[in-house]
Parts: C-alpha cells; sequence; structure tokens
C-alpha cells in the first residue's frame, strides 16, 4: 500500500497516538464528571490536550481552546454565530476555495447570492491588494482557510486580518489543512476571532476531534447545550470558557490521542515539518510535470503550498485514475471535488473534479517511483485510447 491521502486523514498516525487511545478507554472516569481519580485523571488529559494546542497555535490562554468533536462542528459553530445578527442586505466575506465546512454554513445563514468570495489571484491565493476595491459596508465577517486541500496553498491570513482590523470586521479561519505544518501565531493575526482545526489531519491525532481557538472575549453562541459537569445547578450554560462549548461527555480516547500527537511537536516543530514537506512536494511536482498528460491543477503563480497536489489525467476521470492507481500498485488517493465545489468551480476543474496527491513523509523515493511510473502509464493508455 502507497498511501497518498494525509490530505483527508493521517496515516500512519503520529507516534504515541495508538497507544495513548488504548490506554485511555482503561481510565475509569469521565473529565469533569466528579473528583474522583479516574475523573482527575481524565480531566488532566484534557488539561495537557488544551495547553499543548493553545501553545501550538500560538494561543496565550489554554482556556481559549475549545475542543470539539471536528473542525466542521467548530466552524459550524462560528459561521452561525457570525450570522445571528443578518439582515436581508448582509452579506459573508469568504475564501474562493473553501471546504463545503465552510461554504454550506455560510450559505445556510444568509443565502448562495449573499455570500460573496474575496478578490484573488488566478490560482486562488486571496489578493490581499484587491482587498481596497470591496465595500465591506454590508459584510458580517470574513472566513477563509489557511491552507486549500485541493492545491495546498496558504493563504496570506495575516494580511486579510490586517484589512478585516482596518474596517472592524472579525476574521474567522479554518486551518484544517495547515494546523501541525504551518506556523501560526494566533494571538497576532489581526482581527482573528476564530481558527478551527481538524485534529486528524497533520496534526497527526485520531479523527472525531476538532480544536477551536476564540478569541479573549469571544463567546458565540454555541449550537447544542446540556450538561458539562460545571455550574449545574444553573439552567444556562456558563458565558465564557470551554465549559459553554463542550456539553456531553467528552471523547477521552479522542483527546488523549490528540495529546499525544501534539507532544511529537517539543522535538519537531510545525516550521522543521513543513520545510521537510516542502521539500517532498517539489520533488512530487518536478515528477508529475514531467509526465506527459499530467496537468498540475492551481500550480504555479503566487503563494507557498503545502503538500497537497490535484491532477488531471489525461483520457480518464480523476475517480477512475483513482480506482486503477489503487487496484495496480496499492496507492491510496482521493479524486473527486474533495468537498470543495468552490475550490473547482475557480481552477476550472469542476464537475469531475481531480485526482489528489498529499503524500507524507513515509513514502520512499522508491515507492515515489512507482507511483510516478504507473501514473505515466495510464497517460500512455489515456492518450492513446488503449484502456
Ligand atoms: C479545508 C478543510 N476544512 C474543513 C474540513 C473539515 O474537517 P473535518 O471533516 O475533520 O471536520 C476539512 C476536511 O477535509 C478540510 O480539508
Amino acid at each position: 500500500m502507497i498511501y497518498l491521502d494525509h490530505a483527508a486523514t493521517a496515516f500512519p498516525r503520529a507516534r504515541g497516538v495508538a497507544g495513548a487511545v488504548a490506554t485511555a478507554l482503561d481510565i475509569a472516569g469521565s473529565a469533569g464528571r466528579g473528583a474522583h481519580g479516574g475523573a482527575r485523571q481524565a480531566g488532566s488529559l484534557v488539561d495537557e490536550c488544551r495547553a499543548r494546542a493553545a501553545d501550538l497555535l500560538g494561543g496565550d490562554d489554554p482556556r481559549r481552546v475549545v475542543i470539539f468533536p471536528s473542525s466542521t462542528l467548530a466552524l459550524s459553530t462560528a459561521i452561525a454565530d457570525l450570522c445571528l445578527g443578518a439582515s436581508a442586505q448582509s452579506t459573508l466575506l469568504i475564501g474562493p476555495l473553501e471546504h463545503n465546512a465552510v461554504w454550506r454554513p455560510a450559505v445556510r445563514g444568509l443565502s448562495e447570492e449573499r455570500v460573496l468570495l474575496l478578490p484573488s489571484h488566478t490560482n486562488g491565493l486571496v489578493d490581499s491588494a484587491a482587498l481596497e476595491t470591496l465595500d465591506p459596508a454590508q459584510a458580517l465577517g470574513v472566513v477563509v482557510q489557511h491552507a486549500s486541500n485541493v492545491s495546498g496553498l496558504i493563504q496570506p491570513i495575516e494580511e486579510i486580518g490586517a484589512w478585516c482590523s482596518k474596517h472592524g470586521l472579525p476574521l474567522l479561519v479554518d486551518g484544517a489543512q495547515a494546523a501541525g505544518i504551518v506556523p501560526t501565531v494566533v494571538e497576532r493575526i489581526p482581527a482573528l476571532r476564530v481558527y478551527t482545526t481538524a485534529g486528524h489531519k497533520f496534526l497527526g491525532g485520531p479523527p472525531g476531534i476538532g480544536l477551536c481557538w476564540l478569541a479573549p472575549g469571544y463567546e458565540p453562541e454555541p449550537l447544542w447545550i446540556g450538561g458539562n459537569g460545571v455550574d449545574s445547578e444553573l439552567s444556562r450554560i456558563p458565558a465564557g470558557g470551554p465549559g459553554r462549548f463542550e456539553s456531553g461527555t467528552p471523547n477521552l480516547p479522542g483527546i488523549a490521542g490528540l495529546a499525544a500527537a501534539l507532544r511529537t511537536f517539543d522535538d519537531d516543530p510545525p516550521a522543521a515539518r513543513f520545510s521537510r514537506l516542502a521539500a517532498i512536494r517539489k520533488v512530487w511536482v518536478e515528477d508529475l510535470s514531467a509526465i506527459e498528460g499530467i496537468e498540475i491543477c492551481g500550480e504555479g503563480g503566487p503563494g507557498l503550498r503545502t503538500p497537497v497536489i490535484s491532477l488531471q489525467v489525461a483520457g480518464f476521470d480523476p475517480n477512475e485514475a483513482a480506482a486503477l492507481l489503487d487496484e495496480r500498485i496499492g496507492a491510496r488517493c482521493r479524486a473527486g471535488l474533495h468537498c470543495a465545489p468552490l475550490a473547482h468551480r475557480h481552477l476550472g476543474t469542476f464537475p469531475e473534479g481531480s485526482l489528489r496527491i498529499a503524500p507524507g513523509e513515509e513514502v520512499s523515493d522508491e515507492k515515489r517511483g512507482v507511483v510516478i511510473a504507473a501514473l505515466a502509464e495510464l497517460c500512455r493508455e489515456g492518450v492513446t485510447g488503449r484502456r
């Protein structure tokens, strides 16, 4: 098997994750539910996960990190809250390559016509200079991804934040594809209210865990409420802090697994990972570009990228190409729209989407060679019609 789907979920998980998940299942108690030994043991894992997440994202206060069941739920919560004060004229400004985790809640909160795309370059990079041409009078805020799950493109969130700050607009950033490999200091991004991410992608944790940093003093309306082990005598949820959002029994195995993944950053920070992965991406792009019949989507133009590459394979639908790669060489790539129809519309690959290669560090040069040879063979078949 050659795993090329890190943008969907990490495999293998980070060092220590599987053991931490299993060990958590043997803890006799639930976090925040009582004061006995098991509850305290569980609580200390939650505290560790929160503290490490704050540290990784550059947040000063661990209590501003909320643990969600996924980054999707964190985004839905934040976007629904942004739309609460909407009028018939309100708009929401979003990036041109957004995932459905942003687009769908935005459209539900307003309407398709009132969700507007930020100006961008041909490759989808938000054009910071062109932001000045926008009239932000009706905008409720800006939501933009930090890195694309289609092309890996990294958005200039500091510059977008500076424009937001000038116009008094809140900025929400979807960091699902960036956290862990794109160095980030949330406290230094102007106008940033919310930064969300998924625990199971480039952080290397288990699925079922999302993280959300909330700016100090920003307390959106939760999407669900209930018991959380604090202020239980009251009919209302807490006015602030993680307890406002973390109703329901926490996913302790997931939290323990994510805490283990976050420990690996102690001796291998995001900047080091990014430079290794950028080198890996470069070699893949060089090899792919040399194949006649392969077109890389959204490549070129300004901007840095994470190790996520989208392709068109001459003569093949992306799903067909992915199935053949799996069948012939055991390569696991994702094909289609990758839950990001906006990105494919922008890059001209809608509705068929792309074949996505998202390699990790474990893929050897030899295995890359096998994939490149198999893709070259596919292109020959596609071009000559011998399929
Ligand atoms: C850019 C982006 N945002 C949000 C999400 C949603 O993450 P999750 O499915 O883990 O909630 C994903 C997942 O693919 C993503 O790639």
